[in-house]
């Protein structure tokens, strides 16, 4: 038999405190019209004393179990991916298991800053594929308020708290997650980091002095990085799964920026139609932006069973990823039978297959195609 991994559950989790651009014009030297021309966003929100990045984990993730019917006790693996996890350890993950009961899953952090989702979404899907595990809880979890300079405008301006999750179940029907991309380049490693606080440079009186333990970024270096690479990984875990980008229904980036979200749509020829953003109520919320859109494009509609998505991120290393995944309903909502649950997923297929033979015709005869 072989086995799929497909992504049978969601859910997010943000602070309920937002903080707008009107707000930071009173704390820093910039203005709404600069925040919202030069990164699309207008707010963000901002974890509460009593939340952290743990908490924001447990309760997306949470909320991701609750919508499968899976029980946390059955779960194989809690993975985490954060850049402000609760502490240098124990892993945040284990936290996060113990908070929901997940007593026979192994955890662990995953650190590839803003394309951690990916990286940790790519490892359960393969341990889920090899028959290793039968399941997984991926969360991507971040409290970046903790860990910003709130005097550097350069920094302040752009980060936000939340957290997203998936969980991963084996499945015999075709789907899930297709194919996956991971890139390096710790040749850039300085091009954005937190320099103190770690084995290198360990808290002190001087490195507290000098604002070493907050986000320390070449935002332009970072900005001419992402948009070379964002279409780059595309293009390759599409290919990778066999399908044209004509057969993407949508593409779910990292939120890091909406003028490299137009750029990356530039450079493979799509219209910003087939982009999920949400960057203008959020921030960039690092490893948490990717499943937070989908949660959202997932409630909008924007994601039907059938649909092929590419999740696309960069960050921190630096690295990058993508995936490609077909999104097949495989939940069993109660009461529904096996045998139309059968039918629904046929049905699903039967309308993706249809779709992409229209769009290759449009392309043929109108000469539409977006094939970037
Ligand atoms: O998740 C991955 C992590 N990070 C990123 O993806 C960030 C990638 N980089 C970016 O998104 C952009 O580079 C920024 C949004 C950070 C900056 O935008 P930019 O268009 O690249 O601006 P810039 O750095 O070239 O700065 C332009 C001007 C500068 O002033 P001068 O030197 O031209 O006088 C900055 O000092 O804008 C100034 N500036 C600001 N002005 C008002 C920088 N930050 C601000 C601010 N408010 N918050």
């Amino acid at each position: 038999m072989t086995r799929y991994a497909h992504i049978t559950g969601w859910g997010m989790a943000v602070p309920e405190a937002i903080l707008t651009n009107a707000d930071l014009e009173k704390m820093v030297e910039t203005s709404d019209e600069w925040i919202t021309s030069r990164t699309g966003i207008r707010e963000r929100r901002i974890a509460a004393k009593n939340e952290s990045t743990a908490t924001l984990a447990a309760k997306a993730g949470l909320r991701a179990l609750e919508s499968t019917g899976l029980l946390a006790r059955e779960l194989d693996l809690v993975i985490v991916a954060s850049a402000s996890p609760e502490h240098l350890f124990p892993a945040t993950a284990c936290l996060v298991q113990d908070a929901l009961g997940a007593t026979r899953a192994g955890a662990f952090d995953l650190s590839a800053a803003c394309s951690g989702f990916i990286y940790a979404v790519q490892m359960a899907a393969q341990s889920i594929r090899t028959g290793a595990i039968d399941s997984a809880l991926v969360i991507g979890a971040e409290t970046l308020s903790r860990l910003v300079n709130w005097e550097d405008r350069e920094t302040c301006v752009l980060f936000g708290d939340g957290a997203g999750a998936f969980v991963l179940e084996a499945r015999e029907t075709p789907g899930g997650v297709l194919s996956g991309v991971l890139r390096s380049d710790g040749s850039g490693g300085s091009l954005l980091t937190v320099p103190a606080g770690g084995s290198r440079m360990p808290a002190s009186a001087d490195t507290l002095e000098r604002n070493l333990h907050t986000i320390h970024m070449n935002g332009r270096e970072v900005f001419r990085f992402a948009t070379r690479v964002m279409a780059t990984a595309t293009r390759e875990v599409v290919a990778g799964a066999g399908l044209k980008m004509d057969d993407i229904e949508l593409v779910v980036p990292h939120q890091a920026n909406l003028r490299i979200i137009e750029a990356a749509a530039r450079g493979l020829h799509l219209p910003m139609e087939r982009f999920m953003v949400n960057i203008e109520r959020y921030g960039n919320t690092s490893s948490a932006s990717i499943p937070m859109a989908v949660c959202e494009a997932v409630e909008q509609g924007r994601v039907r069973p059938g649909d092929h998505l590419v999740l696309v991120g960069f960050g921190a290393g630096l690295t990058w990823g993508a995936l490609a995944l077909q999104w097949v309903e495989t939940r069993r909502p109660p009461g529904v039978q096996r045998s139309r649950l059968t039918l629904w997923t046929f049905l699903a297929h039967l309308r993706s297959f249809a779709l992409r033979v229209w769009r290759r015709l449009e392309g043929l005869f109108w000469g539409t195609s977006s094939e970037g």
